[in-house]
């Protein structure tokens, strides 16, 4: 069923557009957008719920997918699993802290959160979650959403760099969201369906690097090669990896002054939403595709 949440969300979507994302050797594919905010979205589906269709074969509105968001007990994460679980997924809403994850689910108020112990440098919390999902969800994961990370480290340069906060950027923004795409890949390809989002940064961009922030910088580089490397291993699999800057947003991590968490976590999720034709391997913000 198409929820009310979902149909505010695209009420307030302004004209549709469309636009050609990418064309990548002999494969060439279009994708159709509107607006998140001023543009963004899929048209496709907006179109559908105008004439007030249910969604068919793709199954958007499936109450039974399971959503995996990590660091979800604040921030982007936490908005994730709200408008993840408002779409009517069942979300398991992850924090390496057991009374943060439980509070975080509390205060969404959903019955469709779960809260999850789960911190990415833990091998054994990734595999313990895995096995929930085997256990309690019947093996099935629709999307992860790897969103956890630490050190926007602002107060060094490369030159200054503590190079054990850069080892520790790595191990959480890097290594970690590596740890929990491996697992989520063994959940989602027998069943051939899957969505794999890691939340990168314009920080990350090859073509803006400069000295500062370095640990963040590095981390997010090195999780966008990750991305195409996990796309094109998983490609034909019908699983799709992208990497999605959400913009500057006002978190803990973002500060002030930046936009709406509900704007970056709807950049966030664009990708988690993608239909089976869409683009995978790619670095996109808000719907359209940006430089590495
Ligand atoms: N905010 C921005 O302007 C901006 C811009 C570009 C990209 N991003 C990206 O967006 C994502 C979310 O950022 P945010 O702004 O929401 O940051 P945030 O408010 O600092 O939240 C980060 C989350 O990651 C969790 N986390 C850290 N280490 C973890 C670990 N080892 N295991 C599990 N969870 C862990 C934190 O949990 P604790 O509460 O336990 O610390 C927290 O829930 C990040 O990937 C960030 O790089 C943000």
């Amino acid at each position: 069923m198409v929820t009310g949440s979902w149909l505010t969300v695209k009420e307030q979507m302004p004209e549709v557009h469309a636009t050609r994302l990418a064309e990548r050797g002999d494969t060439a594919f279009t994708f159709d957008f509107t607006g998140f905010g001023e543009s963004g979205g899929d048209a496709r589906y907006a179109r559908r719920e105008r004439r007030g269709r249910v969604l068919e074969g793709d199954g958007l509105m499936d109450e039974d997918r399971v959503a995996l968001v990590t660091g979800a007990n604040r921030g982007l994460g936490m908005e994730c699993a709200r408008q993840l679980s408002a779409l009517g997924f069942t979300v398991l809403l992850a924090a390496r802290n057991r009374q943060r994850a439980h509070e975080a689910a509390r205060a969404i108020g959903s019955p469709r959160v779960h809260a999850v112990v789960l911190d990415v440098t833990s091998e054994t919390d990734v595999a313990r979650c895995g096995d929930l999902i085997r256990r309690d969800h019947l093996r099935r994961l629709d999307v992860l959403i790897n969103n956890a990370a630490i050190h926007y480290d602002t107060g060094q340069t490369v030159l200054t760099a503590d190079l054990h906060v850069v080892a520790e950027a790595l191990a959480t923004n890097l290594i970690g969201a590596w740890r929990v795409a491996q697992m989520a890949a063994g959940l989602m390809r027998p069943r051939r369906h899957g969505r794999i989002v890691n939340v990168s940064s314009g920080a990350g961009a090859l073509a803006s690097l400069d000295r500062h922030t370095p640990a963040y910088r590095a981390s997010k580089v090195a999780l966008n090669g990750l991305t195409l490397m996990l796309a094109d291993e998983l490609r034909e699999s019908g699983i799709l990896v992208n990497a999605v800057c959400p913009g500057w947003v006002e978190t803990d991590m973002g500060g002030p002054g930046g936009r709406p968490v509900q704007d970056g976590a709807r950049s966030i999720l664009w990708a988690a939403l993608l239909r089976d034709d869409g683009p995978t391997g790619g670095f996109f913000r808000d719907g359209r595709s940006i430089a590495w």
